[in-house]
């Protein structure tokens, strides 16, 4: 048992995607948000950027106390993950490898569709990861660069968001899967869900990492042994508009803090 937090980073909303779901499959644990608005978007920045921005957020957990992070961030997971593990102690993961895990264990995908940042995409780290398992799957990468800030505004259901949808979506067709590897995207799945084949699982890395959350807690002994977890949200920036977006999304008022870094 450990009831210290769990830290969970992103550079803006994106996380959220994952919190929501860490927060349904695992409410008593309590968890450190991370939000590093001042340095919103990650996925246009260099390798060498992202892997400075993950220290610092690593940084701030350990001031933090938590038991573990969760990098919930498809370009940080991407660019600076391995790196990071090889730097700190502490348990880290990502969004990649648990994705992986979850989709080697179908039978029958030949196609799968990655959208993503720029950053993420230009790394290859899906493909790698993805091909490492599945050496016989076909890939189609398509980075969205548009996405994020939009979320970051809050236009996630409107006309721009759909046509923006629709023209990057244009060319990713006959897929099994399409990976969110974005963790802002599934703030769009009701319009993503419009764009593709009804035969197509949209994968929200958010799901797979809730479960495989719980799972690694359980096996490593690293469980809480409080009876309702809270979660406290920092941002590098507070100047935006994160706290009416995680409202509306996570459904309930999130303690919002600036984070000193
Ligand atoms: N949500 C992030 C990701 O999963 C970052 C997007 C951005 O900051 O550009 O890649």
């Amino acid at each position: 048992m450990n009831s210290s937090p769990i830290g969970m980073f992103d550079s803006g909303v994106g996380g959220l995607t994952v919190l929501k779901e860490v927060m349904k499959e695992l409410p008593n644990e309590d968890v450190v948000y991370l939000g590093d608005t001042k340095r919103f978007p990650y996925g246009t920045k260099s390798k060498e950027t992202i892997i400075k921005c993950t220290r610092d957020a690593v940084e701030f957990f350990i001031t933090k106390k938590v038991k573990m992070i969760v990098i919930a961030c498809g370009t940080a997971t991407s660019q600076a993950l391995e790196e990071i593990q090889g730097i700190y102690n502490i348990p880290i993961i990502g969004i990649i490898k648990p994705t992986v895990k979850y989709l080697s264990s179908q039978k029958n995908i030949k196609n799968i569709g990655v959208i993503a940042t720029t950053g993420t995409i230009n790394s290859k780290a899906w493909e790698k990861n993805l091909l490492k398992e599945m050496p016989n799957i076909n890939i189609i990468s398509k980075p969205c660069p548009l996405l994020a800030p939009m979320a970051e505004e809050g236009w996630v259901d409107n006309e721009i968001a759909r046509l923006t949808i629709k023209e990057y979506l244009k060319d990713v067709d006959n897929i099994d899967k399409l990976i969110l590897g974005c963790t802002h995207y599934p703030l769009f799945s009701k319009l993503i869900k419009e764009e593709i084949s009804p035969k197509t699982e949209i994968i929200n890395t958010g799901i797979v990492i809730a479960k495989y959350l719980k799972d690694y807690l359980s096996k490593n002994g690293l469980e809480t042994s409080k009876s309702k977890g809270k979660c406290t949200a920092y941002l590098t920036d507070l100047d935006c508009k994160f706290e009416k977006i995680a409202n509306n999304f996570i459904g309930k008022s999130i303690n919002l803090k600036k984070a000193e870094m």
